[in-house]
């Protein structure tokens, strides 16, 4: 069976190079997250489509990296550095990118996150906590901030995308926190998609991951591969980005309040 991830690859080409137009030139998006892993995969899509990125990620010095490797092969982005779980980095995060995509802000990609685990009996309120302000506090933050951008009768494609997980709707032993936190995110997605679609045309969803390959889930036990053929692999970064920058994309333009699974067909 032909690998799948060879065939994305393929179909995308190097970074460097070629930038064409693209179906997101004069658009502007911000990646919460972004200085590694699938949102730094995400905002190189975004940009090799001609948006403008603004990276976002509480590691300064990967923000930079990420956007130095976009301006560098032809895109454009800036960096942003700094915690999502603060209102005012918010709202600077949002006057940034209005200044930079010149006036006008298109997409919101909700991807900051991180992982604490523990069984019910053990866990503290501190471990509770903090993923309700990363995954939950922050994206309303954020999505909050930039409505005056979002909330226009412009006919622009604009778009709003959750990360949620296969543990937020299916749940999973030891995250009881992450859980929660990414089962709300998903009402999220479906609520800015009611409160902002039927009169200002923002289409918000939200994604499911199974088990991606990244720093999150490097240290883990991993029970979650799924199998190509006589491959079983977990989900690249790139390949859980390309869902993303699809949902964002005009093609997908009746496509709003849905909850797309990702995970290579484990979880049917
Ligand atoms: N990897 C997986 O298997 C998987 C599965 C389901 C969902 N997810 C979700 O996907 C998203 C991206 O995860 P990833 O796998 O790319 O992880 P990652 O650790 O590679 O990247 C996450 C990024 O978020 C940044 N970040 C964390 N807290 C932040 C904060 N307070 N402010 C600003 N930036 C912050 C980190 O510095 C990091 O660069 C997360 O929301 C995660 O929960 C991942």
């Amino acid at each position: 069976m032909a690998d799948r991830l060879k065939q994305l690859q393929g179909h995308i080409g190097p970074l460097s190079g070629n930038f064409p137009a693209g179906m997101f030139a004069g658009q502007t998006a911000i990646i919460t997250g972004s200085g590694q892993g699938i949102g730094a995969e995400c905002a190189k899509l975004f940009a090799k489509d001609g948006a403008k990125v603004v990276i976002c990620d509480i590691d300064g010095a990967k923000a930079e990296a990420t956007a130095k490797e976009i301006n560098e092969s032809g895109g454009k982005a800036i960096a942003c550095a700094g915690d999502v779980t603060s209102q005012e980095y918010n709202d600077e995060l949002v006057k940034k990118a209005a200044e930079f995509g010149g006036g006008k802000i298109h997409h919101l990609v909700l991807n900051a996150g991180f992982t604490w685990d523990a069984v019910i009996h053990k866990m503290s309120d501190k471990q509770f906590d903090a993923m309700i302000a990363v995954h939950n506090k922050a994206p309303f933050m954020l999505v909050r901030a930039a409505a005056p951008y979002f909330r226009l009768t412009d006919g622009e494609n604009r778009t709003i995308t959750t990360i949620s997980s296969t543990t937020g709707v299916n749940g999973n032993a030891g995250q009881l926190n992450y859980s929660v936190a990414k089962s709300a995110v998903t009402g999220m997605a479906k609520t800015i998609a009611k409160e902002w679609g039927p009169k200002f045309g923002v289409r918000a969803n939200s994604i499911a991951y199974g088990y991606i390959q990244t720093r999150l889930t490097a240290s883990k036990e991993s029970g979650g591969f799924a199998t190509f053929g006589d491959e079983k692999r977990g989900g690249s970064p790139l390949e859980a980005a390309g869902a993303i920058v699809a949902l964002a994309s005009p093609l997908m333009s009746y496509v709003t309040g849905h909850v797309l699974m990702v995970t290579g067909g484990r979880n049917m």
